[in-house]
């Protein structure tokens, strides 16, 4: 039997603007994860995907490579040249919120290109895994810049710039985001193509927004290399602003975020697509349980508190 497991993970900033080749640093969060098991079945049995938490059974011989999973699944053994149809149980789970920007596609692909790696007795390196898992995004996402692929398959902080290898880092200090969903869910092919829309209608206006992030995630960088939590607080309420400014904040989001900022959280921002989803707030150990009770109070849907670094 062989298990591999792979994180959720959040977008610190740089969300967007990083379709239009910003950079954007994204962070795992390893509070929630998926996992795949493979069991070896009987012989003529062929490869099976279960995930019994959604009610899924996929026999990989008969079904639609549409499936993202299967279509990841077809990948890896490709590349690995092992049988199309090996006589395998793969059993999938996960403690990632469905549909909430926190990866759960991406890290349930992960889990399996990493299992199936395994199970074949081969290493694999995390652009290996990145790349796979890239396919299956763009079946969720469209255009994926592969943000979310790149950070699942490293397991750490990634500073991220679109077809360019990414720099993983560790922060100079660990940091502590409460992340809290709205409870919408809002497909990010939707607000990726809204903002693309209103780009082509005014190219100029936003992509000087754009520049604009870009320049707040090198800031981000340095305050995180450095250890400036306060700066960096300030840093989420200023990207904050110009996704506003670009239409994929929200009434929801916009409650969230201010009732984190006057329980004593450093900013607060979206992270991800927008509209609905979850904001990350910068927290410290005197202020955590009061954001926590602020964003509860004011309709946040479930909380997840995930210290990064250190
Ligand atoms: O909604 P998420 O968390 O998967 O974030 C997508 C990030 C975007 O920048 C909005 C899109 C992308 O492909 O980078």
């Amino acid at each position: 039997m062989t298990i591999a497991t792979a994180p959720g993970k959040i977008i610190l900033a740089g969300e967007h603007a990083v379709v239009y080749g910003q950079p954007a640093i994204a962070v795992p969060v390893w509070q929630v994860a998926a996992t795949a098991t493979i069991e070896d079945a009987a012989p003529g049995a062929g490869c099976t995907l279960l995930a019994p938490d959604v009610d899924l059974c996929l026999p990989l011989a008969t079904s639609n490579e549409i499936q993202p999973l299967v279509l990841v699944t077809r990948l890896t053994l490709q590349a690995l040249a092992l049988p199309p149809n090996p006589d395998w149980q793969i059993t999938l789970r996960s403690t990632i919120p469905i549909a909430s920007g926190l990866g759960s596609g991406a890290a349930l692909s992960a889990a399996l290109v990493k299992a199936i790696y395994a199970h074949a007795g081969r290493a694999v390196d995390p652009a290996t895994v990145s790349a796979l898992v890239f396919e299956s995004e763009r079946y969720y996402h469209g255009t994926p810049s592969g943000i979310d692929n790149t950070v699942i398959a490293y397991g750490q902080p990634v500073w991220f710039v679109k077809g360019t290898p990414p720099t993983p880092f560790t922060p100079c200090a660990p940091f502590t985001l409460v992340i809290a969903h709205s409870g919408l869910a809002a497909p990010t092919k939707e607000t990726v193509g809204d903002v693309r829309q209103a780009w082509q209608a005014d190219p100029a206006h936003f992509e000087g927004i754009f520049n604009e992030i870009g320049k707040i995630v090198h800031q981000a960088r340095t305050a995180l290399e450095a250890g400036q939590l306060a700066n960096l607080g300030e840093l989420f309420n200023r990207n904050q602003a110009l996704l506003e400014a670009i239409g994929v904040s929200s009434p929801i989001l916009t409650t969230l975020i201010d009732a984190a900022c006057r329980a004593g959280a450093l900013g607060a921002k979206l992270s991800g697509g927008g509209r609905g989803g979850n904001i990350i707030a910068l927290v410290t150990a005197e202020t955590q349980t009061a954001v926590q009770q602020a964003l509860l109070s004011a309709g946040a849907h479930s909380i997840i508190v995930t210290t990064v670094g250190g």
